[in-house]
């Protein structure tokens, strides 16, 4: 599927294809967007997905998109194949994806009751501000769990699946996460590690170093193998890495509190904080006594953890709050509706200040997000995105929803996991 044109004047300085480069789709493009910035603010250069090709990807059997740097509205029939789309771009960045789902889950099956027919695979070309790069990712059929992801960026194999977090940034709202403030604090914690990783790419390959040593550690203290000395060297790559982390959190959840403050346009002002032992103990100490702390802290911790079968402290522990500042209320107490407009906010926020650092906004996957604005927020949202120069992905299943962005955004209707520009 072809949308229409891009950008080609914003790559000009960044990106050998601006010129063709060999590239059909950019090559194609015309000269300017024809949004302007909202308070003369410059639209950042953008992270865009321009090609992408899913093939055995839940419902898709095979299909190609190929878009610019504006933003993408999808809309469709309930059931339709729309918010698989979204789950395919956020596999992008590290992670499980949107849904949190395991890899052979999302290996398309014929119908219900038949065996997938392969392993899924989704390639794409993602426009950064260092230049194009290839992506291709996909599940690793003769792994051993079958659960093994594989990603290679521009045609070489990728270590692990964190670099993907150099190149591409994306965060994103579903209806799901509409629940976010009411449930347990993990769904918060990997809320906030998604917009850290915008910041510090780091991140993403600190978190799996922290959790892969706690997973060992755990192993070690079930079988009581008892072996002090390799428990000693997880636990001192726990402190390390559970400290680090804790302290990007820091920093990040402080810069959005900031900007969050300000509240944007008609979305609410936000207080964030952030709690948790690892978190707390930087607010007054240095790194390293915090490190030196957590590494005595879990050694004590082992007989504990071993009888309990769960690792009792660190930086998977921690939780981070919101606060509605005009009536005061901590999110898990305001309604639905402000609760999301409290994350659109925080979005919104992590999205300006991604374009002032870092030069470049992340991919915004929104799910059915219009459908639950009224009128006026839909238009602010919508000029907000436009004015950031921000990829957003938008779906609904009423094209009327997206009345805002006629023009200025690209147009597909999804049916029967087909994809088609209106
Ligand atoms: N592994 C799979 N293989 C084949 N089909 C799948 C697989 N996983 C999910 N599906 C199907 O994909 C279809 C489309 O799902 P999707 O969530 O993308 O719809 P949607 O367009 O977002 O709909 P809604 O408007 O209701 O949110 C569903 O009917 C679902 O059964
Ligand atoms: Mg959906």
């Amino acid at each position: 599927m072809t949308g229409s044109t891009g950008l080609a004047a914003r790559f000009s300085t960044l990106s050998p294809l601006a010129s063709g480069g060999g590239n059909p789709h950019i090559a194609s493009m015309p000269q300017e967007r024809s949004d302007t910035p909202a308070e003369g603010r410059l639209p950042a250069a953008p992270l865009a997905v321009t090609r992408l090709v899913l093939t055995n990807f839940r419902s898709y059997a095979s299909a190609r998109l190929t878009v610019d740097c504006r933003p993408v509205v999808l809309t469709g029939p309930n059931g339709a194949g729309k918010t698989n789309l979204l789950e395919a771009v956020s596999l992008l960045a590290p992670g499980r994806g949107l849904r949190r789902a395991k890899l052979t889950e999302m290996d398309r099956r014929p119908s219900a009751d038949a065996d997938p027919v392969g392993a899924w695979a989704l390639s794409a070309t993602a426009e950064t501000p260092a230049g194009p790069v290839q992506i291709g990712t996909g599940r690793d059929a003769g792994s051993e769990s079958g659960e093994r992801r594989l990603v290679r960026l521009d045609g070489a194999p990728a270590k692990s699946q964190a670099a993907l977090a150099e190149h591409v940034n994306v965060v994103w709202l579903t209806p799901q996460m509409d629940r976010l403030f009411l449930e347990g604090s993990s769904a918060r914690r990997r809320f906030l590690d998604r917009l850290v990783y915008g910041f510090d790419p780091g991140h993403a390959a600190r978190l799996a170093g922290y959790e892969q040593a706690m997973r060992e550690r755990a192993k070690l203290l079930r079988d009581g193998a008892g072996d002090a000395s390799w428990l000693t060297a997880l636990e001192i790559q726990m402190a390390e890495r559970g400290t680090a982390i804790a302290a990007g959190r820091r920093h990040v959840v402080e810069l959005l509190d900031r900007a969050c403050a300000e509240g944007i346009g008609p979305f609410p002002q936000a207080r964030m904080a952030l709690t948790g032992l690892l978190e707390d103990a930087l607010a007054d100490q240095p790194a390293l006594a915090v490190e030196d702390e957590f590494r005595a802290k879990l050694a004590g911790a082992r007989r504990v953890d071993a009888e309990s079968g769960v690792t009792t402290l660190g930086a998977h522990r921690s939780d981070f709050s919101v606060r509605h500042v005009k009536s005061g209320m901590p999110a898990a107490h305001c309604s639905t509706g402000e609760q999301k407009a409290l994350l659109i906010s925080i979005l919104l926020a992590h999205a300006r200040l991604q374009a002032g650092m870092r030069g470049a906004t992340p991919l915004l996957l929104l799910d059915e997000v219009a459908a639950h604005l009224d009128a006026a927020r839909r238009k602010a949202l919508f000029a907000e995105l436009l004015a950031l120069g921000a990829q957003a992905w938008l779906t609904g299943t009423d094209e009327i929803l997206f009345e805002g962005l006629e023009g200025q955004g690209q147009f597909f209707g999804v049916v029967d996991a087909t994809i088609s520009p209106r």
